[in-house]
């Protein structure tokens, strides 16, 4: 489905949308955040945990888009699928980067994002037209919509466009299953030699901002979740990045997605997945 074939949406209005929410869900986590925090359940392994926040700010959030934008459906990581009829589908991470807001550590996000259907965009099938993350530590709003450039708070944002791996500040991520993070680990032995150095930041959309925002000059992952990166990966391409899966026929998303300069995306690329 294309915009054009969405008569009655205007993405900068979507995002206005994705902004207010991924916001007022934030401070949510946040005042939640000051009475103390404990892990209600763990999912996929013992390290990947689901907070009684998280569950409080995706409810939240799918009840405010029920009330903005009746028609459309939400995906939601802790389990929101409510069905739709107008094409759009809101992707959603009530808090991306739980172990950093079990820890207290000021690096979590809630992201927002509404998707059209378009295999050739991510792995998933879905293209964001518009999305906001929201770190409520820092009260950074990051935002943007097709063709409209991305924002930090408002103002205009770009990638540091730095192509040299040996002076790029390279982050990543790691998933929850031991053999996956086997297999990461081995690709940073290869990388951390060559880049300026690595981050390891623990929320995937914030690494996508800061990339973004010039902060970081690369990101990869491999194992990412459409909620990990829906609202990120358009907030990264209208800053400037070049968006790459794990080879020419697949779209970035969960088998492996390299955000940079198009030349540093390609030359991390091969040095990650050569193992
Ligand atoms: C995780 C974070 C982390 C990334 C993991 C994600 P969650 O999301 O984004 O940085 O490395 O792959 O699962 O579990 O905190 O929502």
């Amino acid at each position: 489905m294309t915009l054009a074939s969405l008569p009655d949406v205007s993405p900068g209005l979507l995002a206005r949308i994705a902004s207010d929410i991924a916001r007022s869900a934030g401070e949510l986590i946040l005042a939640r955040r000051g009475a103390g925090v404990s892990v209600a359940a763990t999912k996929s392994s013992q390290n990947d945990v689901v907070t009684e926040a998280d569950r409080e700010s995706e409810r939240f959030i799918v009840g405010e888009l029920r009330a903005a934008r009746p028609d459309d459906a939400v995906l939601g990581e802790e389990g929101a699928g409510v069905a739709g009829s107008s094409g759009i589908t809101w992707v959603v991470d009530p808090i991306d980067g739980t172990v950093n807001y079990l820890y207290d550590l000021p690096a979590y996000t809630v992201s927002v994002a509404a998707t059209v259907s378009d295999p050739a965009a991510c792995a998933d099938g879905r293209r964001a037209i518009a999305g906001a993350v929201y770190n409520p530590r820092t009260r950074e709003l990051f935002e943007a919509w097709e063709g409209g450039g991305a924002r930090l708070d408002g103002a205009p944002i770009r990638i540091s466009g730095k192509a040299q791996l040996a002076t790029a500040l390279v982050a990543t991520g790691f998933g929850y299953s031991s053999e996956r993070r086997a297999e990461q680990a081995a690709a940073v032995a290869r990388l951390l030699p060559l880049a300026r150095d690595i981050r390891r930041i623990g929320s995937a959309s914030y690494d996508l901002c800061l990339l973004a925002a010039g902060r970081l000059d690369a990101y990869y992952e491999v194992g990412l979740k459409p909620w990990d990166y829906a609202a990120g990966v358009l907030i990264a391409r209208e800053a400037g990045a070049a968006l790459i899966g794990r080879d020419a026929a697949t779209p970035p998303g969960e088998p492996g997605l390299f955000a940079a300069d198009p030349a540093l995306a390609e030359t991390l690329r091969s040095i990650v997945l050569t193992g």
